[in-house]
């Protein structure tokens, strides 16, 4: 994803892990509010504007989610662009309020079930190098280093790393028993 947060958002205090109690749907254009609004909170100078938040969720290949809270308000959002071939994660977010609760995981876990539907071979993604949490997230839903892209977030020449989950690769063995 071309974006970045200005820094890794910090655990928020007393989050805990408890299950947030989310739906995740697919996102619609009057979402764009909640989403003008998390952008700015998450990606600061690097956020997208009102209007590519508004072409980006009925792009070509687009699939956009998001997570809603009891109330119906939106705390995060994942997208994914299919391109015939490969997927690519173009952004994930969680309100930072709702961040540590396994919202993020849930959405790009709807998102990998719904590229390997339409028969992607593989998820590419980029990511800072500094950004720890959404590491933690990539590496633990599979996904592998490809390569370290120099001074690809600007402002600040920030590396990113660029990573790729199989999706041809045959499901782990489950140990019996
Ligand atoms: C990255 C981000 C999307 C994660 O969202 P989230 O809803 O908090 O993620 P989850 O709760 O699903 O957590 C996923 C994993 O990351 C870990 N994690 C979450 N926040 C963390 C933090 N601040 N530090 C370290 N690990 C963290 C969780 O422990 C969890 O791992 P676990 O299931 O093994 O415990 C969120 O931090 C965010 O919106 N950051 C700003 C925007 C951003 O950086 N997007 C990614 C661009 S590549």
């Amino acid at each position: 994803m071309s974006q970045s947060p200005p820094v890794p958002a910090p655990p928020v205090p007393g989050s805990g892990r408890a299950p947030a109690e989310v739906e995740v749907r697919p996102l619609t254009a009057a979402d764009l509010p909640d989403l003008e609004r998390m952008e700015a909170e998450l990606f600061g100078p690097a956020a997208w504007s009102t209007q590519s938040l508004a072409d980006e969720i009925v792009g070509p290949g687009r699939t956009y989610v998001g997570a809603a809270v009891g109330d119906g308000r939106l705390v995060g959002y994942a997208g994914l662009w299919f391109d015939g071939y490969d997927a690519q994660v173009m952004t994930v977010g969680t309100d930072s309020a709702y961040q540590g609760r396994g919202i993020a995981r849930r959405m790009l876990t709807v998102l990998l079930d719904h590229a390997r539907t339409v028969g992607a071979d593989a998820v590419l993604l980029e990511v800072r190098v500094d950004n720890d949490p959404a590491m933690h997230l990539y590496d633990t839903l599979g996904f592998v280093r490809l390569g370290r892209r120099r001074a690809y977030y600007q402002p600040g020449d920030v590396d990113a790393w660029t990573m790729r989950l199989d999706l041809r690769a045959p499901a782990p063995a489950t140990t019996p028993g």
